[in-house]
């Protein structure tokens, strides 16, 4: 069994994008520098986004200019066109992500072009990161389901994966953006696509708006998916489906696999007071299902620490 699993962790960029509170650059960078403690390897930490439309992520090139730990940690930045990727570049971004939805007024709502226009800008940039040596990943979001055109064909999601890998793509994040997946449908995505999971070229990415984020791990990890996105205490949601309850928590992911026998190079309990910390940045009541058992699992060892 390939038991390395590789924990990329969104809170930075897909959890502060839908708070409410906007937060400085100085408490972005204590967020990062919380999860980076905990050992997690790889971070997504902020976009190249029009400020106008996300205020929530303004600055990211600053951002970029003082993470810690930067030779350790794989950092990279969420861009929605050319002019975000010319941003990350100048910031000197390592790896860059697009999106693209499988939807047309998806991709309308969220980066106001066609499918059509979207797959061609994605395509050149992936092409363009590649030749300037950048790490190159691309997200197929609302893979699933989308809030305005209803279920997704799988054989979109399909065809839009193997599309971006032949344009450069070093990854393609399979995106439940809305949190509607489930495991039968995550295995009906991800069967056909095998071959690939198996070359380690496929990553998921899930809300756990209906308590199904785990489970839909379960059936990624079952079809040999080996990295997933996942954001401290769950902190998200979607400004596109009132409700949603945000992203899937790294901390019960960590466990899960952790319990599982899989390494991830993260200790679970030393994500406690790393949700601790954020929700104290963010204000949010923040923890996933199993973060009232890990509280306790921590206290006893501090307890036992300090005696
Ligand atoms: N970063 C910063 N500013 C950007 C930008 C980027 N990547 N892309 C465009 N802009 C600026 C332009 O310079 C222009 O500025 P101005 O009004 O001062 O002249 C303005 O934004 C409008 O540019 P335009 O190319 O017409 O963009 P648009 O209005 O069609 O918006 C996006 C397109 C992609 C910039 C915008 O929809 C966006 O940022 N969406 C973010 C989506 C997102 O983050 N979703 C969540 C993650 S999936
Ligand atoms: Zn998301």
């Amino acid at each position: 069994m390939n038991d390395y699993v590789k924990v990329n962790e969104v809170g930075p960029r897909d959890g502060l994008q839908s708070q409410g509170k906007t937060l400085a650059i100085d408490e972005r960078l204590r967020m990062i520098e919380v999860l980076v403690a905990c050992g997690i390897p790889a971070i997504e930490a902020g976009s190249f986004v029009s400020p106008k439309a996300v205020p929530q992520m303004a600055g990211t090139g600053e951002l970029f200019a003082r993470l810690p730990l930067r030779e350790q940690v794989d950092y990279s930045a969420l861009v929605p066109n050319l002019r975000g990727y010319e941003l990350a570049r100048e910031a000197g971004v390592g790896a860059v992500a697009v999106v693209l939805s499988a939807t047309e007024t998806m991709n309308q709502r969220n980066i106001n072009m066609s499918l059509a226009q979207t797959v061609e800008v994605c395509a050149g940039l992936m092409a363009r990161a590649r030749a300037d040596g950048l790490e190159a990943r691309a997200y197929v979001a609302v893979a699933f389901e989308c809030p305005f055109e209803g279920l997704t064909p799988p054989a979109v999601v399909q065809e839009l994966t193997r599309r971006m890998l032949g344009a450069g793509a070093g990854k393609v994040i399979v995106a439940d953006t809305i949190g509607a997946a489930n495991p039968a449908a995550v295995q009906r995505v991800l069967e056909p696509l095998d071959d690939l999971c198996a070359a380690g070229a496929l990553s998921c990415h899930f809300h756990d708006t209906r308590g199904m984020a785990l489970a839909n791990v379960l059936a990624a990890l079952q079809c040999g998916v080996r990295e997933f996105d996942s954001s401290i205490g769950g902190l998200g949601g979607c400004p596109f489906s009132p409700g949603a309850t945000g992203n899937l928590a790294t901390e019960d992911l960590v466990l899960m696999l952790d319990a599982m026998g899989y390494r991830t190079g993260i200790d679970p309990l030393a994500l406690v007071p790393a949700v601790r910390a954020v929700q104290a940045l963010t204000g949010g009541s923040l923890g996933g299902h199993a973060f009232r058992w890990l509280e306790r699992q921590w206290n006893k060892r501090e307890e036992v620490a300090h005696a």
